[in-house]
């Protein structure tokens, strides 16, 4: 018989430094994931912070060994994407490891303040201020740079943006300018609606931001939204960038700096998917080239990734309550949750995560389907990275324990997309609600039901406020 053990092993290197057997039970980070649910149920959303500061140094290591290798001449910062998740425990144990912060929108400038007041943020602490910037935005931006947050840099999106600024910064303020990057070829559209378009930034630095001697363009940013890939789209992305950063460094000597954005990638399958350290220093070499080409002072870089950062400390867990052959082939495990509500990019971007039984690996296997407790027929999971398959202990109604499956490497996205509590993504509100009627006369009446979600609201939910 050949058991779940055995299909494991023999199709991956197995078991790996993440992930072990004991007694025909699942180890994560040597961690017994069986006592973990019998003591707290099922489902269950975990999220193991040593992760995220090891993630950090694993990244910061691969960069100072790429620029050591490469003998890059700037220097490289990390900071932490809160998007990718904004739950006070995940941004408290990434400042652990000195890194920067960027933010999405004007709610992040509530985690930035509740930050500081904890001295966990000081006012030297870059925070780099992306994203489209509503009036709120602007305003708390120039409020942290009033109040001496020195490093807090506003990174234009568009061109008026730097009006506001204008009119109301009062102290020195560091600026940066998003540049819209072409997406990819099969994408919908031709150039991202986000940053500025690269003909623009010129003449926006000529026109707007050289001649006010409270402001300087220090540094230049782009995002890749498919991440850093090897790929013929990724560095001819880079180098368009790289030599839009050598023309402005030539005439704007404080641009010193840019910021690669984030999309370094997680691991979704038990087999080793990335190589880091060479990706890391293809990009320094990248950088590197084009600037001794164009004979300008290689820039310090900033990233800012948010999935590699918190992704792989978490992990999602449920119980099999049932099965349902429901044709000759078709066999279902019913989970006691669901993919569209709690893990929302396996539905919408068919996003895999590494999927694995928590008990059973002694019993035969068999392909299966995973089905959620919505209606929604979309609420399913049926495929891994590497099969359009998926197995599964088999079980049986007499097992003494039911039977657990676990998808880790859940950590970014997933509850600010499924709108754990009432969060949202990059904090957008839900918006105000007013109910519409019609009296017997005819008349339109209008009630509002609910205000727009406050900041307060959001920072009690995501552990900021008690
Ligand atoms: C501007 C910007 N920076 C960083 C990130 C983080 O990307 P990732 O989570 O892939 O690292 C995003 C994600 O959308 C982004 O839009």
């Amino acid at each position: 018989m050949d058991t779940y053990h055995d299909l494991i092993s023999q199709t991956f290197d197995f078991p790996t430094d993440e992930f072990r057997v004991e007694q025909n039970e699942l180890r994560f980070h040597d961690i017994d994931l069986m006592a973990l649910v019998e003591k707290h149920g099922t489902p269950l959303r975990l999220a193991y912070l040593p992760k995220i500061s090891s993630q950090i140094q694993r990244a910061k290591e691969w960069f100072r060994t790429g620029i050591e290798q490469t003998g890059y001449q700037g220097k490289y910062s990390y900071a932490y994407c809160t998007k990718a998740s904004h739950f006070s425990f995940v941004v408290e144990e990434a400042l652990k490891n000195g890194v920067h912060i960027e933010t999405s929108s004007w709610f992040d400038t509530n985690i930035i303040r509740a930050m500081h007041a904890k001295g966990k943020v000081t006012k030297d602490t870059f925070i780099i201020c992306n994203g489209f910037k509503t009036e709120e935005y602007k305003y708390e931006i120039t409020r942290l740079i009033n109040d001496g947050f020195v490093n807090c840099m506003p990174i234009l999106d568009s061109p008026n943006e730097v009006d506001y600024y204008h009119d109301n910064v009062r102290e020195k303020c560091n600026i940066g300018m998003r540049l819209a990057s072409d997406e990819e070829p099969r994408f919908q559209f031709y150039t991202s609606r986000l940053g500025i378009r690269y003909t623009d930034a010129l003449p926006l630095y000529q026109q707007k931001i050289k001649d006010d001697p409270r402001f300087e363009l220090t540094m230049l940013h782009y995002f890749i939204n498919t991440g850093i890939k090897d790929t013929s789209y990724y560095w001819s992305e880079l180098s368009r960038f790289v030599h839009k950063y050598c023309e402005l460094r030539k005439v704007c000597p404080t641009l010193t700096t840019i910021d690669i954005g984030g999309g370094l990638p997680i691991q979704t399958s038990i087999q080793k998917e990335y190589d880091y350290p060479y990706m890391i220093a293809e990009v320094l070499r990248t950088i590197k080239r084009i600037c001794e080409e164009e004979g300008v002072p290689e820039p310090d870089i900033f990233t800012e990734f948010g999935i590699f950062t918190v992704g792989e400390s978490g992990a999602t867990i449920y119980s099999i309550l049932d099965e349902k052959l429901q044709n000759d082939k078709e066999l279902w495990y019913m989970i006691d949750g669901s993919f569209i509500t709690n893990l929302p990019d396996t539905w919408a971007l068919n996003q895999r995560f590494i999927m694995l039984a928590l008990n059973g690996w002694n019993k035969q296997y068999k392909k299966i389907q995973l089905g959620g407790l919505t209606c929604d027929s979309q609420d399913y999971y049926n495929a891994e990275k590497h099969i359009y398959q998926v197995f599964l202990p088999e079980r049986k109604p007499a097992d003494a324990k039911p039977l657990y499956v676990g998808f880790f490497h859940t950590g970014a996205y997933q509850e600010s997309l499924s709108g754990y509590g009432g969060v949202k993504h990059c904090l957008i509100p839900a918006p105000k609600m007013v109910i519409l009627d019609r009296a017997e006369d005819g008349t339109l009446t209008d009630r509002v039901f609910a205000e727009e979600q406050s900041g307060e609201s959001m920072m009690r939910i995501l552990g900021y406020q008690s």
